[in-house]
């Protein structure tokens, strides 16, 4: 009898695609809408070699480079076991992730691919977080409205999602320019202000500004320097940072669908999943994630759109290289 043998139906990098999107849904369960922007950030990213000495500035805990790295955490550890300040997040838009005590433990099954010399933040707590997960040769606390405490062209590849957060973002940029080696690489993750509009405040005559502070929850008011594509490329220009490529991250239609996520319930949620045994904690997770890698799955990718017209992404990937 012979074995009738099935045509694989994905090919190896379809499936090394799929599990990647599930680490980020694991890692992010809660905020689904979080978890494939991540992803969509990820694979933006991959295109660049991240060629050493490599910067993450703004890394945060280290959670989005780890799993870019292709580093493999246990299934039990996602970002929201170590939280505070859950009741402060709607009336003092307080950064629940801003914390960190003896038991975070991330459990590393399969470490990163490659490590990131240096890791930078301005929140010690987050920097506390990112040193667990052995991806960081150094990990600098620092604030990017000052001067950077590193020496001219220290680094070949400099990489930053975080760039709409610093209101010094002029002085920022020509920190990284002066960071980079020459012909090294600046790979910049901005957002878009038509992002605002990519949202449902289009439809505030409707709603009311309640309904729109409910759902928006000062988000959008924490990027002080969200720009658009013009405002960002002078920047560039200016800090003497020359343009090689354009990646596109998130469309409009993912900017819809972050809109609407679980943002306005996650403090309630994180609260019930963290005050609930660990195994049915576990138990849910998995059917959660399982059912989320699915729905999430045709959004997964960067170019993916239901609008037929052609409108400004809401967050691109720019590569750089000092001019
Ligand atoms: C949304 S998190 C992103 C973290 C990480 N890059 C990631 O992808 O998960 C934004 C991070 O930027 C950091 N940040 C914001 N403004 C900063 C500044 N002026 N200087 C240094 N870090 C800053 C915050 O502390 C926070 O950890």
């Amino acid at each position: 009898m012979s074995a009738i043998i099935e045509p694989s139906l994905e090919s190896a990098s379809r499936t090394e695609q799929l599990e990647k999107q599930r680490r980020f849904i694991n890692a992010y369960w809660l905020r689904p809408e979080n978890a494939f922007w991540m992803y969509l950030r990820s694979e933006a990213l991959a295109t660049v070699p991240m060629q050493g000495p490599v910067a993450d500035l703004g890394c945060g805990d280290g959670i989005f480079s780890f799993l870019h790295a292709d580093g493999v955490l246990s299934p039990d550890f996602d970002v929201f076991g170590a939280v505070a300040r859950l009741e402060d997040v709607h009336s003092e838009s307080a950064d629940i992730f801003d914390h960190v005590d003896d038991g975070y433990d991330p459990v590393v099954l399969s470490n990163p691919a490659f490590k990131i010399d240096v890791g930078t933040d301005r929140k010690a707590n987050m920097l506390g977080k990112a040193g667990h997960l052995k991806l960081y040769d150094r990990l600098v606390p620092c604030d990017h409205n000052d001067d950077l405490p590193f020496d001219d062209d220290a680094f070949e590849t400099v990489y930053c999602n975080t760039a709409y957060w610093v209101e010094n973002v002029d002085g920022f940029m020509r920190e990284v320019s002066r960071i980079t080696r020459p012909a090294g690489t600046v790979v910049m993750q901005v957002k878009f202000d038509v992002i605002a509009d990519y949202t449902m405040r289009q439809h505030g005559d409707l709603l009311g500004d309640r309904w729109l502070n409910l759902m928006n929850r000062g988000r959008i008011e924490c990027w002080p320097t969200v720009s658009d594509r013009s405002t960002w490329e002078s920047r560039f220009e200016d800090a003497g940072l020359e343009i090689v490529a354009e990646v596109p991250i998130a469309t409009r239609t993912h900017a819809h669908i972050w809109d609407i996520g679980l943002r306005p319930i996650a403090p309630m949620l994180i609260k019930a999943m963290n005050a609930i045994h660990p195994h049915l904690r576990s138990e849910i997770k998995r059917d959660w994630v399982d059912l989320f890698a699915e729905l999430l799955r045709p959004f997964c990718s960067t170019t993916f759109d239901l609008f037929s017209d052609n409108a400004e992404p809401a967050e691109l990937q720019y590569v750089l290289t000092p001019r």
